[in-house]
C-alpha cells in the first residue's frame, strides 16, 4: 500500500514537473528531452570560447560547427575580460559577447551560456578578475557576503544584458540553457556546511534572475530543482540526473585535453570519442557538449594554470586555427547524422536493453508512431564480436557501437571511420626577417620602486599587471673570505613559490629555474661567483598564469617567498631572507611599451651584426608584410627560449619552446578507457612551437613584430608560416556502411546494399596534384605512412589518376571493378589512399 502511494506521488511529481517546465516557457525539459518550442530534441553542442579566437574568425567557426552537425554553441562568460577593473566594463573586440551570440543565432544555432561566473577553463584565475581578491573580507566560492554580492552583481549584469538584447529563446533569441557556477560539487564536499549553503544560494540567485530558460549546474549532484545537474568527463554514460524528470546532460565531453608548457600534447582518437558519445546516447542521454569543439588560443596573458600553454587547441574537431581536424570533425559529423536519424525514437522513452553476448548489448528505442532505433555495442577492448540481433548478424569491431536508425541497417560504427583524414603542414612564407634588438636591464637597482625588509608575495605585489617582478638585494663579502683565494664559490639557494626565476649576480645571469604544471614551486641552488665588497643579487621572478582551479585558489602564492641563503662563507650560512629587498613590478621595456608602435620607437635599437644572439632579457623587433591568401598564419618560434610576443601591439601570448615536453609518447590504441595521459605527442620537442597570428591583426605591409626573450634565443631562426592541408586520405573497408547508401535503400532507390565511396576533398582553393599512395587489397599503416600489403590491385592508382587529379575533390567507389578486378577473392579488402593537395 505504502509503495503504491509513493509510486503515485512520484508519477504526480513527474507530471507536475513536466507541466511546470513545459507549459509556461518555450524551453523546458523532461526525462528524455530538451523541449524547444514544443519540439523534443536530442541536442549536440560544442564549446567555442569567444575570446579564444577573433571576431573575424567567429562566423567561419560557427559555420563549420553547424556543418559538423552541431545544434548548440556553448561558452563560458569571461568575467575578467569583461570587468578588467572594478566597475569598468569591456564588451568589445574578442569580448563582444552579444555579437558572438548574435552570430550563432544568425547561423541558426542555439547557445548554452555558462555565466559561471567561475569558469575554470584553464583561463587566468578561473575567469575571476584579480581585483576581486582584494575586495575587503572576500573569500571565493563559499558562503561569503562580499563574494556573493560581487558574483550576483556580475551574473545579473550579464543576464540583464542578454534580456535587453532579447537573446533568450523565450524572447526569440538563441539562448536555450544557462549555467551557474562550475563543477562546484567537489568543492562543496570539501568545504562542508558553508559550501552547501553557498551552492543553494547560487542556485536560488540564478533562478531568481528569471531568464525563462533552464539553468544547469555541472558536477553538482545536489543541484536544487528546477536546476538540472549535469556530467563532465571523458565518459558520462553512467551518469543519472538527481530527479527522474530531468534530462541526462553531458556538459563537457572532453575531446582531448589541454597542454601545459613542459608537457606533451594530448590527443584523443576519434573512434573513442565517438564511442563515448554513442554510449551516452544509447543510455538515454539528451544533450552532449564537446569541450572543446574549437579550443583556440590563450592570447595575451589569459592562460591560467600556472603553466597552461598559449595554444588551447585541445585536439578539438576544429583546430586552433579554425580548420577542420580530420578525421575527427568528419567522423563526428557522421555520428551526429546517425544520431539525428534516431531522434524520433530516442526522445520517446527509455531503451530496452538486451545482452547479445558476454560484453555485447543492444539498446533499442521505439516510438509510439512506430519508429525503431538500435545501438549495438561491443565493450570488448580486444576482440571483434559477431552478434545476432533481430535475426540478422552484425560484426562489431572492438570497443565500438553500431547505430541502426531502422533497427535493421547499420549506418555508422564508431570504430569505422568513413571520413577522410588530413595531414596539415606549416609552410614558411617569410624567413630571414631583419631583426633589431634592445637590451632589457638585468637588474632593477637604479630604478627599483620600493624597498622593504623581507620577501613579498608576487601576485599581491604585481596585482598581475605584469608577469615580472624584480627582487634585489645587496650581499657584502669581506675581502678576507677564504673562497676569494681559490676556495669553492659560495652556494646560493632560493626557494620560490613559482613559477620561473632568473638569477642575476652583478648583472650576469647566474642561472634559471622553473616549475611545472604538476609542481609550480621551484628551488634555485647553484654556486655563484661573488666578489669582495658589495654584490648585487637580482632575481627576476616570473608568473606563468594564475591558478584556475582548486580549493581557494585565490590564496595560492607565487614569487620568491624564501628562504634565500648563501652557504660556504667563512661564517657558514647567511640567511638573506630578512634583509632589505628592493622591488620593481614589470620590465623597463614594458613601462616603455616597447611592444607598441609608438613605444618601440622611443629607444635606440641595434641592428645588423650587433643584434643580440642567445642573450637573456632581450627585446627583438622586426617588420613584415602580410602574405597573400587566406590560410591561417603562425610564427615558428622553435629557436627561441621563453618570453612574450606581439604583433602590431597585440599580444599573441606567452611563448616557451625552450621547455621541452617530457613524458611517454608511445603508440596509442583507440580501444580501451581513455584518460588525459593515454595518448600523447611531442615528447622531447617543444610543447608548443607555433603561435597563431590572426589574419585580422595584420596590415597589408609594415607589420610590427616584437618579442621579449628571457632566456636567450636565435631570432634569425624565426619564420612566419601558413597552415594548410598537405594531403588527404581515405581508408575504407569494401563493405563499410555509409549513411547515404542506407538512405538510398530506405527511399527505395536501390534494392541491394551499395558499396561505400572514398571521398577526398582538399581545402578550398587547392587541387589534387598527385596520388601519393593507393591500394585496394590489404594495405597497412595510417594516413601519411600507408604501405602495400600482400594483396594489392595493380590498377589501384588508375581510378584516382582519372577522377581526382586536377580536381578540388573527388569520390571513388570502393569496388573491385574500378581497380581492375578483385586482387584476392574471399579476402576482406579495403582501400587506402593518400592524395597531395596544393
Ligand atoms: C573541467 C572544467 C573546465 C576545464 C576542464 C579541463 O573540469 O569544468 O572548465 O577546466 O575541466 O579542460
Amino acid at each position: 500500500m505504502g509503495c503504491t502511494l509513493i509510486l503515485m506521488l512520484n508519477v504526480l511529481l513527474v507530471l507536475l514537473g513536466s507541466w511546470v517546465f513545459s507549459g509556461t516557457a518555450s524551453v523546458s525539459y523532461d526525462h528524455r528531452a530538451i523541449i524547444v518550442n514544443g519540439q523534443r530534441r536530442i541536442l549536440i553542442s560544442g564549446s567555442v570560447h569567444y575570446p579564444r579566437s577573433t571576431p573575424e574568425m567567429w562566423p567561419g567557426i560557427i559555420q563549420k560547427a553547424k556543418e559538423g552537425g552541431v545544434d548548440v554553441i556553448q561558452t563560458y562568460v569571461f568575467w575578467n575580460g569583461h570587468e578588467p577593473q572594478q566597475g569598468k566594463y569591456y564588451f568589445e573586440g574578442r569580448y563582444d559577447l552579444v555579437k558572438f551570440i548574435k552570430l550563432v543565432h544568425q547561423a541558426g544555432l542555439y547557445v548554452h551560456l555558462r555565466v559561471g561566473p567561475y569558469a575554470c577553463a584553464e583561463w587566468n584565475f578561473g575567469g575571476f578578475p584579480v581585483w576581486l581578491k582584494y575586495v575587503p573580507g572576500i573569500s571565493f566560492r563559499t558562503d561569503n557576503g562580499p563574494f556573493k554580492a560581487a558574483m550576483q552583481k556580475f551574473t545579473a549584469k550579464i543576464v540583464n544584458m542578454m534580456k535587453a538584447e532579447r537573446l533568450y529563446e523565450t524572447q526569440g533569441g538563441p539562448i536555450i540553457l544557462s549555467q551557474i557556477e562550475n563543477e562546484y560539487g567537489p568543492m562543496e564536499w570539501e568545504l562542508g556546511a558553508p559550501g552547501k549553503s553557498y551552492a543553494q544560494w547560487a542556485a536560488k540567485m540564478a533562478v531568481g534572475l528569471d531568464t525563462g530558460v533552464p539553468w544547469v549546474m555541472c558536477k553538482q549532484d545536489d543541484a536544487p530543482d528546477p536546476i538540472i545537474n549535469a556530467c563532465n568527463g571523458f565518459y558520462c554514460d553512467y551518469f543519472s540526473p538527481n530527479k527522474a524528470y530531468k534530462p541526462k546532460i553531458w556538459t563537457e565531453a572532453w575531446t582531448a585535453w589541454f597542454t601545459g608548457f613542459g608537457n606533451p600534447v594530448p590527443y584523443r582518437p576519434a573512434e573513442d570519442l565517438a564511442f563515448s558519445v554513442a554510449k551516452f546516447i544509447q543510455k538515454g542521454g539528451s544533450f552532449i557538449n564537446y569541450y572543446m569543439y574549437h579550443g583556440g588560443t590563450n592570447f595575451g596573458r589569459t592562460a591560467g594554470g600556472p603553466f597552461i600553454a598559449t595554444s588551447y587547441d585541445y585536439d578539438a574537431p576544429l583546430d586552433e586555427y579554425g580548420l577542420l581536424r580530420q578525421p575527427k570533425w568528419g567522423h563526428l559529423k557522421d555520428l551526429h547524422r546517425a544520431i539525428k536519424l534516431c531522434e524520433p525514437a530516442l526522445v520517446s522513452g527509455d531503451p530496452a536493453v538486451t545482452a547479445l553476448g558476454h560484453q555485447q548489448e543492444a539498446h533499442v528505442f521505439r516510438s509510439k508512431a512506430g519508429s525503431c532505433a538500435a545501438f549495438l555495442a561491443n565493450y570488448d577492448q580486444h576482440s571483434f564480436a559477431t552478434v545476432s540481433f533481430a535475426n540478422r548478424h552484425y560484426n562489431l569491431p572492438p570497443w565500438s557501437i553500431s547505430i541502426l536508425p531502422d533497427c535493421k541497417n547499420t549506418v555508422f560504427n564508431t570504430a569505422r571511420i568513413g571520413a577522410q583524414s588530413a595531414q596539415m603542414k606549416m609552410t614558411p612564407v617569410s624567413r630571414g626577417l631583419p631583426w633589431q634588438s634592445f637590451n632589457e636591464e638585468t637588474s632593477s637597482y637604479e630604478d627599483s620602486s620600493f624597498t622593504v625588509v623581507g620577501l613579498l608575495e608576487q601576485i599581491n605585489t604585481t596585482r598581475d599587471v605584469s608577469d615580472y617582478l624584480w627582487y634585489s638585494t645587496d650581499v657584502k663579502i669581506d675581502s678576507r673570505e677564504k673562497f676569494l683565494r681559490g676556495g669553492k664559490w659560495p652556494w646560493l639557494t632560493i626557494m620560490s613559490a613559482g613559477h620561473a626565476l632568473h638569477v642575476f649576480v652583478n648583472g650576469q645571469l647566474a642561472g634559471t629555474a622553473y616549475g611545472s604544471l604538476e609542481k609550480p614551486k621551484l628551488t634555485f641552488s647553484k654556486a655563484v661567483n661573488l666578489r669582495a665588497g658589495v654584490n648585487k643579487i637580482s632575481l627576476l621572478s616570473i608568473a606563468v598564469g594564475l591558478p584556475n582551479i582548486g580549493p581557494h585558489f585565490e590564496t595560492w602564492n607565487a614569487g620568491v617567498l624564501g628562504p634565500v641563503s648563501l652557504t660556504g662563507l667563512d661564517e657558514g650560512k647567511r640567511d638573506l631572507t630578512w634583509q632589505k629587498w628592493s622591488y620593481k613590478v614589470g620590465l623597463k621595456g614594458e613601462a616603455l611599451s616597447l611592444h607598441s608602435l609608438s613605444g618601440s620607437s622611443s629607444v635606440e635599437w641595434v641592428e645588423g651584426s650587433l643584434v643580440a644572439q642567445r642573450q637573456p632579457l632581450t627585446w627583438y623587433k622586426s617588420t613584415f608584410n602580410a602574405p597573400a591568401g587566406n590560410d591561417p598564419l603562425a610564427l615558428d618560434l622553435n629557436t627561441m627560449g621563453k618570453g612574450q610576443v606581439w604583433i602590431n601591439g597585440q599580444s599573441l601570448g606567452r611563448y616557451w619552446p625552450g621547455y621541452k615536453a617530457s613524458g611517454n609518447c608511445g603508440a596509442c590504441n583507440y580501444a580501451g578507457w581513455f584518460n588525459e595521459k593515454k595518448c600523447l605527442s611531442n615528447c622531447g620537442e617543444a610543447s608548443q612551437r607555433w603561435y597563431h597570428v590572426p589574419r585580422s591583426w595584420l596590415y597589408p605591409t609594415g607589420n610590427l613584430l616584437v618579442l621579449f626573450e628571457e632566456w636567450g634565443g636565435e631570432p634569425h631562426g624565426i619564420s612566419l608560416v601558413k597552415r594548410e592541408v598537405a594531403s588527404v586520405c581515405a581508408d575504407i573497408n569494401e563493405w563499410q556502411p555509409q549513411l547515404v547508401n542506407w538512405q538510398m535503400q530506405a527511399s527505395g532507390k536501390v534494392d541491394k546494399p551499395l558499396r561505400p565511396k572514398a571521398h577526398l576533398s582538399c581545402a578550398s582553393g587547392q587541387k589534387i596534384t598527385s596520388i601519393k599512395f593507393a591500394s585496394f587489397g590489404t594495405p597497412q599503416g595510417v594516413c601519411g605512412s600507408f604501405r602495400e600489403g600482400s594483396c594489392h590491385a595493380f590498377h589501384s592508382y588508375d581510378a584516382f589518376e582519372r577522377y581526382c587529379i586536377g580536381q578540388n575533390s573527388c569520390s571513388v567507389p570502393v569496388t573491385p571493378e574500378i581497380f581492375g578486378g578483385d586482387p584476392c577473392p574471399h579476402v576482406m579488402k579495403k582501400l587506402s589512399v593518400e592524395v597531395i593537395c596544393s
